[in-house]
């Protein structure tokens, strides 16, 4: 299908649904405490997208063979980097970090996004570790803009996580987004510069980057979702949804 470019009305609706996925990761991560559980968050999730008049993206997808995603929300905790599914089994606790990862559909456009957060008071290294992660994603957004090209974005992530020594999670990749939630290009956290597509203006996509206080190698559970480093570092996500624009990049979903 190649990649889609999106006019003015079509990015105003992906704003949009950008705004219902702001509201839903701010009301999760300030349930983000000790003793909540991640089903707790799954059900706040809930309910602040019915109060919004949108539905998970999350919810019943199933790429090829997989058994469908059964929550509204992704909750990854401490050595999960992504695709943690709620559970009343997992509780927080003082010292944990979370990934919040959720993406909505409203007016049939989507929008995705994604966050690190600590509960409570975490270590240095954790908190390091969040810092970098976020820092790779700027720069990324930073690299896009009209006759970039894509591989400018994964060696922005992967020049910055490299000079921290941090693993950088090589087999998950940002994507394409718009009317459905995995649209092309996809979109890489490694990459050379000057190489790969030219970004236009009005393609959107989703830029994620995982970064680990170890190894770069993950595994998939039992459940087939739940992505875990090999080697149990602690591991963070984050991803924004953003417009390419005539003078760099806009962001939809933060
Ligand atoms: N942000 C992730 C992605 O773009 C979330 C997918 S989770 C799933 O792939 F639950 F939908 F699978
Ligand atoms: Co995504």
């Amino acid at each position: 299908m190649g990649i889609v470019i999106k006019n003015t009305a079509e990015l105003e609706k992906m704003r949009q649904a950008g705004e219902v996925v702001r509201a839903v990761l701010d009301a999760v991560e300030a349930a983000c405490v000790p003793g909540t559980t991640t089903a707790e968050l799954d059900r706040i999730a809930a309910r602040e997208l019915a109060r919004r008049g949108a539905v998970s993206a999350y919810t019943g997808y199933r790429p090829g063979g997989v058994r469908a995603y059964p929550a509204v929300l992704c909750t990854s905790i401490n050595h999960v980097v992504v695709h943690g599914i709620p559970s009343r089994k997992h509780v927080l606790r003082e010292g944990d970090i979370i990934g919040i990862d959720f993406a909505c559909y409203k007016h049939g456009f989507c929008a995705d996004a994604a966050r690190t957060v600590a509960i409570g008071i975490i270590s240095a290294p954790a908190r390091d570790l969040l810092a970098a992660t976020r820092a790779c994603l700027a720069r990324a957004v930073s690299a896009c803009g009209p006759g970039s090209r894509l591989g400018d974005l994964g060696a922005a992530i992967s020049a910055h996580a490299g000079a921290g020594g941090y693993g950088l999670v090589r087999d998950f990749l940002g994507h394409g987004i718009g009317r459905r939630m995995h649209e092309e290009p996809a979109v890489p956290n490694v990459g050379t510069a000057g190489t790969g597509r030219r970004l236009k203006p009005g393609m959107t996509i989703a830029i994620e980057p995982m970064l680990t206080l170890g190894g770069s190698a993950v595994r998939i559970l039992d459940d087939q979702w739940t992505v875990v480093t090999d080697d149990g570092a602690l591991a963070a996500h984050c991803e924004h949804t953003v417009a390419i624009t005539d003078h760099g990049a806009d962001v939809l979903a933060a």
